[in-house]
């Protein structure tokens, strides 16, 4: 049996009739903190897995002054679960950001929600709860809407503060930015849903320094939720997925799916505006990308488009339910596609190779921006959530799938993590993780598989002793990235 402390007892305020991601098993909120050490597992922990699983989510504490409650106004929590020689720990967390410090202070919500008009916009409460990295030996969180980024120590999880980059970046960026594991820099973007500028880009450096930051004009205000990065570019999105204009007058929002293409732009690592070269595709919405690389002319990326980017809602569905079609990829339609984009004729191709409907994908992160071969994509689930229910590993050499394991009846799970061995010089050896949900209540698990064969299921069950919700992205920090960023830090 592990040893469980109690850390502190959160006070639940928010609540919306009828409202799943307040009231579900499945992603209602939890109402404590805790440490689990020595935790039971069903099979053994690999000797060998070293670092820790870290995933953001949300979990609000207060009610948004208009009673609405959307998932992604939730304040960030992280569950990481930190493994060594063969043991496991785990922590959850409230990603302590200023906002969540001002309600407690207050004692009450005092942001508006996602579900409120646009004017509400420029209010909103920055979570920090949608995606995380480990960056300077750090842990990142992020949210969607950008804001800065909040600092966690590798270790205990607790909030460190937000992140400025050493005070040379203080306007925020998005979820979604990306760590080059083989340099150490974080490539960010950051967007705007009504000032000039539209986007900016830049790169900081392994030491948390800004090296390079620069405006990128965009025809208008958009909401691009990923980018892409290669050994030498970043490309960045420009999705017709945004707000319509004409009803953004009269002070209302509401998403449309324009007329226009879609168009991804190739810039430089450490490129200006005049040097991206912006190439046009099928209208879509892009919600994640897998990875791309440079091959001869062209870069090759490799990304959810989506069928369906604005799902249509059954007339009659209650106002808190509306929000379940725009969060859930069965809705939405995701397939796996391939884009080319020459940089020597300007031209882009683009096919989808796989019909699953998936998304969410998981990878050896040390070949992100790399030619790899393998992906662990999750498939859409028949429930109207954020969870997935079951893996499949694809492979990009083949262009198919090679292999896929399906969760048990009632357990989903959300974005797997890929611990490789850092030595190996074979992209799948290591192994994959993630965690599960039980949609009726009972406990959280983490499972492990070999990440060269998830057919047979996974060759351990780590049990977490309380509900584990469902939540948004995770990443896998490396033991001994943590401790070389920390070795640096004391010389
Ligand atoms: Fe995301």
């Amino acid at each position: 049996m592990p040893t469980v402390r109690l850390e502190k007892r959160l006070l639940l305020r928010a609540h919306e009739e009828g409202n799943e991601y307040l009231h579900s098993p499945a992603h209602g909120p939890v109402d404590f903190e805790i440490t689990a050490i020595d935790l039971d597992c069903e099979g053994e922990i690999p000797k060998d897995l070293d670092g820790v699983y870290i995933r953001n989510g949300h979990n609000p504490i207060f009610q948004p002054p208009s009673g609405r409650y959307h998932w992604f106004d939730g304040d960030g929590m992280v569950h990481a679960t930190t493994f060594s020689e063969g043991k496991a720990t785990y922590r959850n967390r409230m990603v302590m950001t200023a906002g969540l410090a001002n309600e407690m202070e207050a004692g009450k919500g005092l942001y508006p929600s996602l579900r409120d008009g646009f004017a509400a916009e420029e209010g909103l409460k920055n979570s920090s709860g949608t995606d995380v990295v480990l960056h300077n030996g750090e842990f990142k969180t992020m949210f969607s809407r950008c804001g800065q980024p909040y600092r966690l120590d590798p270790e205990n999880l607790n909030t460190l503060g937000p992140d400025d980059f050493n005070g040379g970046w203080s306007e925020g960026v998005s979820a979604h930015s990306k760590v080059d594991e083989r340099t150490g820099e974080f490539i960010f973007f950051n967007y705007s849903f009504n000032t000039k500028p539209y986007m900016q880009y830049g790169v900081v450096s392994a030491d948390n320094e800004v090296k390079h930051a620069v405006e990128i004009d965009l025809p208008g205000p958009r909401l691009p939720h990923d980018s892409w990065m290669t050994e030498n570019y970043t490309i960045l999105h420009d999705l017709p997925l945004f707000w319509d204009q004409g009803l953004l007058e009269k002070g209302k929002k509401k998403l449309t799916l324009h007329d226009l293409p879609s168009r991804f732009g190739v810039i430089p690592r450490y490129g200006n505006n005049s040097d991206i070269k912006w190439f046009e595709a099928e209208p879509t919405y892009i919600l994640h990308t897998v990875n791309a690389w440079e091959e001869g002319d062209e870069i090759v990326a490799y990304a959810y488009k989506q069928l369906s980017p604005c799902p249509t809602v059954p007339r009659d569905t209650p106002s808190a339910k509306v929000q379940n079609y725009f969060l859930s990829f069965l809705y939405m339609q995701p397939r796996l596609t391939e884009y080319r984009f020459n940089l020597r004729t300007g031209r882009t191709s683009e096919r989808i190779i796989d019909d699953a409907n998936a998304e969410m994908p998981g990878m050896n992160y040390r070949y992100l921006g790399l030619k790899n071969r393998y992906s662990y994509n999750t498939y859409a689930a028949e429930v109207p959530y954020f969870l997935m229910a079951g893996i499949q590993k694809w492979d990009y050499l083949s262009n198919a799938q090679i292999d896929n394991y399906m969760l048990p009846k009632g357990k989903f799970m959300g974005q797997p993590v890929f611990a490789g061995k850092l030595d190996s010089t074979q992209e799948d050896d290591g192994y994959l993780l993630a965690y599960i949900t039980d949609i009726d209540g009972g406990d959280g698990e983490i499972y492990i598989w070999s990440g060269e064969c998830i057919g047979d299921g996974p060759i351990a069950k780590v049990k977490i002793p309380v509900r584990l919700p469902g939540g948004s992205h995770a990443y896998w920090g490396h033991g001994r990235d943590i401790r070389r960023a920390q070795a640096r830090r004391l010389l």
